[in-house]
Formats: structure tokens, sequence, C-alpha cells
């Protein structure tokens, strides 16, 4: 019997803290659902005392999720550990993940700690993390570039108070895949009680390394690991969940461990974390990218088409990835639109399902082949989108190349639900059509952010596609970001700095 690794998926956590990957709550539960159908063990679903907003995402989803195992990230300080249990313990299975540096760097410059206060520090957050549950992991942050033999102290000493999990992560993206191995390989062979607890490696991609660090790792041993959905994170991002199973299994001779991964969901949920932070997949993202299985050389082809494994490594169908995926016509009926939701993981009230009929029907007036991605973007769009408390009633834009400068008039309404409504109008000059679309919102909105990021995918091919728009705010130190899908490209950028707008304004309440 292979050995199993357990996937403790961190999107929600580490992912969620790179820019522009900011969810709401509603997001983050849709999330959680889709990585439990993925299978991950354990869920890390945030960073309790960071925020309320955090501390109440990780509530939620510690309610909302089933058997999975849902992690809180805290210091290695009482007042963290208290405040993660009373996020987590709802849960069914709940555990706590407490973190404390222990490179010399770290300790010295950031922590102001010796070695021996950090010792005691593990021993005690360890402690006090047990009296609520057996379920604790340590993480000794900036592990890979730590003394391996204090590494070999610390693990001990957190094994003895009780945790089940010791993380050593490589929290910069400094190591390298056999220097990774020797310092996992080390810790093991040298750690008294190592029979007691099991090692976790949690690599980041500074160098580009995190997913070669982890399963070297792996290979030394470690039987956990950590990682995203499409790597990301701080920085350079996580090791790619998706890239590290599919190595998993496809080098299952090399490896020789299982993970409880239900690889079809692998496609299903990177499609899923890209539509809800409007990030696009790279096209030539390993396993998952729209390139990863196109064969465009004329030799690569004459061979696929004599013999698939010619060049083919694995299945398109094996992570999840169908290719009659065209799914709804103009002649569909509600049935065949909720059993599609079904199939791509959302299961719709009867009133959820016939927003979604209409939105399905009017994009299927409009443009000839709908998608699974088309659905999935209309999903997110008319039946999550929560409302918003300004919203665009109308637009008009000009764009000419003559003497006539770029310029929209616009039409908003305000006002919470049950509030009066206000509307407001006016039009602005531009130096192109979105820029004058965005003066105008700004104009109605009575604020004037500075725009970070903006940026715009189709959400399929051909000129009729949804395009999905990202923006990202700041104002006075806030960021927000936003997000939208229409199939005109200049009124999703309106939506999408629209939402963005409305975000900032809740991160400005909370703070
Ligand atoms: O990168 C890191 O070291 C972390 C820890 C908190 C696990 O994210
Ligand atoms: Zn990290």
């Amino acid at each position: 019997m292979a050995d199993r690794v357990y996937v403790f998926d961190t999107t929600l956590r580490d992912g969620e803290q790179s820019p522009g990957a900011t969810m709401n709550l509603d997001e983050k539960i849709r999330m959680a659902h889709q990585l439990e159908a993925l299978g991950v063990d354990i869920i890390e679903a945030g960073f309790p005392i960071a925020s309320q907003g955090d501390f109440e995402a990780v509530q939620a989803i510690a309610r909302a999720v089933g058997d999975v195992q849902v992690a809180g990230l805290c210091r290695a300080v009482v007042k963290d550990i208290d405040r993660c249990w009373e996020a987590i313990k709802e849960a069914k299975n709940p555990r706590i993940h407490t973190f404390l540096a222990t490179s010399e760097i770290h300790m010295k410059h950031k922590l102001g700690k010796t070695a021996d206060e950090v010792r005691a520090m593990v021993r005690k957050a360890v402690s006090h993390a047990r009296q609520y549950t057996d379920n604790v992991e340590f993480s000794a942050e900036d592990a890979s570039r730590s003394d391996w033999d204090f590494l070999v102290d610390i693990t001990q000493i957190a094994i003895e108070a009780g945790a089940c999990v010791v993380n050593l992560p490589d929290t910069v993206g400094y190591a390298q895949p056999f220097e990774y191995y020797d310092m996992i390989k080390y810790v093991m062979d040298n750690v008294k009680n190592m029979d007691k607890a099991m090692i976790s490696v949690h690599c980041h991609n500074d160098l580009g390394s995190a997913v070669a660090n982890s399963l070297a790792a792996i290979r030394a041993g470690a039987r956990q690991v950590e990682c995203t959905v499409l790597g990301i994170g701080e920085r350079a991002g996580n090791a790619a969940l998706e890239d590290l199973v599919m190595a998993l299994n496809t080098r299952h001779e090399m490896y020789g461990v299982e993970t409880g991964i239900n690889t079809e969901q692998l496609f299903p949920s990177c499609r899923r974390l890209s539509q809800i932070i409007g990030m696009p997949i790279p096209p030539n993202k390993a396993i998952v990218g729209a390139n990863a299985f196109a064969h465009e050389s004329g030799v690569h082809q004459d061979g696929v088409i004599k013999n698939r494994l010619t060049y083919e490594i694995m299945t398109p169908a094996s992570i999840g990835r169908l290719s009659n995926d065209i799914v709804i016509g103009k002649h569909s009926g509600s049935h065949a639109v909720r059993k599609k939701a079904e199939e791509l993981g959302y299961i719709l009230s009867e009133d959820q399902v016939a927003t979604l009929f209409k939105a399905v029907k009017d994009l299927a007036d409009k443009k000839e082949q709908v998608y699974d991605e088309d659905v999935e973007a209309l999903i997110l769009e008319n039946v999550y989108r929560r409302r918003d408390r300004f919203r665009l009633v109308d637009m008009s834009v000009f764009s000419g190349t003559g003497n006539v400068p770029p310029h929209a008039a616009t039409v908003m309404e305000f006002g919470r639900e049950g509030e009066d409504v206000e509307i407001r109008r006016t039009s602005e000059f531009g130096e192109g059509s979105i820029d004058a679309v965005f003066k105008s919102i700004y104009s109605l909105v009575r604020v004037t952010p500075k725009l970070e990021s903006y940026s715009v995918n189709a959400v399929t091919e051909g000129s009729d596609a949804l395009a999905g728009v990202s923006v990202r705010i700041e104002d006075n130190g806030v960021k927000a970001v936003g997000r939208a899908n229409d199939g005109d490209v200049v009124r999703a950028s309106a939506l999408a700095m629209i939402n963005a707008l409305n975000r900032l304004e809740k991160a400005k309440e909370e703070k």
C-alpha cells in the first residue's frame, strides 16, 4: 500500500493574501466548497486575528464545510491562538496552525528574540493550542534559512508539546530541490520523537522552484504538502496544487504515494478560482493552461495522430477538461441549464435557476456558442453577485479619432436594499473611452482612486466572447479589486470599476 500524502490547501489564506486575489465572504465559501469537491484534506481558511472580516470568513467556512479539516493560522502567542480557536471551533475537524520564525535573520531582526526565547515560545504556544484540540500544526517560519540543528530542536519541542504536524516552510522561496531534500531528511533522521508527528512542507516560488522543492521533500519523507490552486500566494506565489498532484500521479512509480485528490476536479477548481478572482489562467500554465494539451508543430501532431503517448503524458479528461463543453444554445430548456450548473459544481435554487436561465438565453441570442466558462461567468455575475450599494443604470460612450475627444455619459443609482434610491448622472471627457467612463463614475461616486491595475481577458474564444475585466484601485491606503464579465468590454469595465468602488467603501468601513 502506497503512503498517503495529505494535501493542505492554503488558497484561501496564503493565496488570498496575494495582490488582486482578495475574495469576499461568499466567494470564499464557494471556493471552499469546490476545494471539498476536489478532495483536499485540509482547507486553511484564513488568519482570524488579522481583521474582523478574516475572522468572520474563517468562521463561516468552518460552519459551511463537512468533514474536511479547517485550519486557522495564528502567531505563536496566546491571544492569537484563542482568537483562532474561536473562529474554527465549529468545524467538524478544526486545526490550529501556529507559527514562529526560526531563522537567525528573522529571530534577530523581526522578533528580537534569542534562540532560547523562541524555544520557550514554541513550547508554550503548542501547549496552549493543545488545550483546545489534538489537531495542532506548528510551522517554523523561514525554516529553509534556519540552522538545521536548531530546526531539529524546535521540531522536537513542538512534537513534545503536542503538535501532530510540523511544517518546515521555504518562506522566501530560496531553497533548491536537492538542498531542501537534504534538510527534510536531516530533520527527520535526527528528531527523536519523529514517529509521533508528520513533517509538512510549504514552498514559495520566488526562484520558480516551489513545486520541485515540494516534490523533493515528499521524496525525503514529508507527508503533508501545502499548496494553492493555480499557485497563487505571497509574491511569486506558492506551489501549485494541480502541478504537484499531477506530478505525483503521472510519476507514481517514482514517488509511490497517493493523495485524496479527485483529479477530475482540478480543471474545474482552477477555472472557478480564476473566475472568482478575475485572474485569467496563462495559456502556458502547466496542467490547466489553454495550450497544455495543444500540439502545434507538425512533427508533434503527426506523432500524436499515430499514437497519443508519443507526446502526451496525461489526458485532458484526467484533469476534468472535457472537449464537448459547448452546452447551451437558444433552444435549451431550464432543465439543461440547471444540469449544466450542477456539472460545474453549483447547486442552485429554483429562483437562481430562473435567473441563470434568462441570462443564458440573453447570451445565446448574442453569441453563437455558449461554453462552460460562459455559464460559470453568468452564474457569478447574475446569481451570486451581491447587490452593490451603487449601481450602473445606463451609459453611453463615444470613442472617436477626430477632434471630439472620447466621452461618456453615465447614470447611476445609489442606495442600499430597502433605502430610497438616489439617481445621479454626469458626462466626462477622457483620454480614451474607458478613461472617460471611469472619470464619469468617479465623479458620480465622489472619489478619485488611483487605478493600480486594469486587465481584460476574453472568457472564451471569438470576437463575441464575454469580456472579463478586473481592476485594482487604491484610495488613502485602502485597496480594493473589482471584477465583471459582460459581452461589451466597455460595459464590463464600468461594472468592474463600480464593483471595486463598492468594495473600497466596504473596506474603508471595516478599517
Ligand atoms: O510562508 C510561510 O512560511 C507561511 C507560514 C505562515 C506557514 O506562510
Ligand atoms: Zn507562505
